[in-house]
């Protein structure tokens, strides 16, 4: 039998934890020993009001299960008073669980600044403020770990959230870099994207199959990659109903096409397009090898383009 996964003495914060997804976190990772930041607002799903009790709910619950845990009332918004409480309570921060989450779906015709922002400012602008705040304390201790919570809608883009959908996406984007920035200091970042019956879930899906979706089956993974001794980094996962899946950037080997012009792009565009010989490049440097490839072709050379200028021309 496999030892369990124990986080005795470790600290961890998971914002939003004071119902769905992050209730069962903080609930899991404090029965395995951890030191507890139950962090949440209190608000609807839209973003509403504001509410104590959620958090403290949670505390409690912690507590007469004989674990230790403390509350936290503030916005991810003010992401640094959130990491305040945690050195001020237990004096470090091992792990961060990005959880908080609202909605504002509406079809894209229809948003107005107020949906944008809002869901601006609690996905990415807060998990940005937690992070940044509890970075250099990671560093200093060459131990973190840190998830980022985003979604299908993200990576796969739905009907409706355009602006959840975006902040998802981002959440990968500063993932990927964070593991990057964060791997010579044992800092590892990784993204999810759950399914789980929850307030945001419970009109959407049947309740025969919310209950087979249960907060429960996504905890797994989470604990699993905010363990000291899992070394996975900048990684994407789909996680559901007990079923977890890695996900990746596939793209096709690509085509050159000397002088190029709209009419050659037209002409090729199946070629372009053909995935049958695919690559998973899984760094900036490695994905401009194929801009880097057309450059030293030979009939590259009437274009006058120095590598230089191509490297500088990719994002
Ligand atoms: P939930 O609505 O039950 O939990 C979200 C919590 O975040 C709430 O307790 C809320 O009060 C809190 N919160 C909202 N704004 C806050 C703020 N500014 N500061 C602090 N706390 C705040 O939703 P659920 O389903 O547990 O979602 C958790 C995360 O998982 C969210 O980021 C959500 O977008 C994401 N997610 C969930 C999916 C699902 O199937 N349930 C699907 C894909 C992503």
């Amino acid at each position: 039998v496999m030892a369990e996964l124990s986080f005795k003495d470790r600290v961890v914060i998971i914002t939003g934890a004071g119902g769905g997804l992050g209730r069962v976190y903080a609930l899991e990772f404090a029965k395995r020993g951890a030191k507890v930041v139950v962090n949440d607002l209190g608000v609807a799903s839209s973003g509403e009001g504001k509410d104590q009790k959620a958090a403290d709910k949670v505390v409690n619950e912690i507590k007469a299960a004989g674990g230790v845990a403390v509350a936290n009332y503030d916005s991810v918004e003010d992401g640094e008073k959130i990491v305040a409480t945690a050195l001020n309570s237990f004096g470090r921060i091992d792990v961060l669980i990005n959880n908080a989450g609202v909605l504002r779906d509406v079809s894209f015709g229809k948003m107005s600044d107020a949906d944008w922002d809002l869901v601006y400012r609690v996905h990415t602008k807060g998990a940005f403020k937690l992070t940044r705040a509890a970075w250099n304390h990671m560093r200093d201790n060459k131990f973190g770990r840190i998830i980022m919570t985003s979604s299908a809608a993200g990576l796969y883009g739905n009907f409706g959230q355009a602006n959840y959908s975006a902040m998802k996406m981002s959440l990968v984007g500063l993932s990927n870099t964070l593991a990057q920035e964060g791997k010579a200091r044992n800092i590892h970042c990784n993204a999810i994207a759950p399914v789980a019956a929850s307030r945001m879930t419970e009109t959407i899906m049947p309740p025969e199959i919310l209950e087979l979706m249960k907060p429960e089956y996504v905890v797994p993974l989470v604990l699993y990659l905010c363990h000291e001794s899992t070394t996975e980094t900048g990684s994407v996962f789909e996680i559901g109903a007990g079923w977890v899946s890695k996900v990746r950037l596939q793209r096709s080997a690509g085509v050159f096409i000397p002088q190029i012009t709209a009419e050659k792009v037209k002409e090729q565009f199946e070629a372009i397009s053909d995935f049958s010989n695919p690559q998973y490049p899984t760094s900036a440097p490695e994905s401009v090898s194929g801009i880097m490839s057309a450059v030293n072709q030979p009939s590259q050379v009437k274009f006058k383009q120095t590598p230089a200028a191509a490297a500088a021309a990719a994002p």
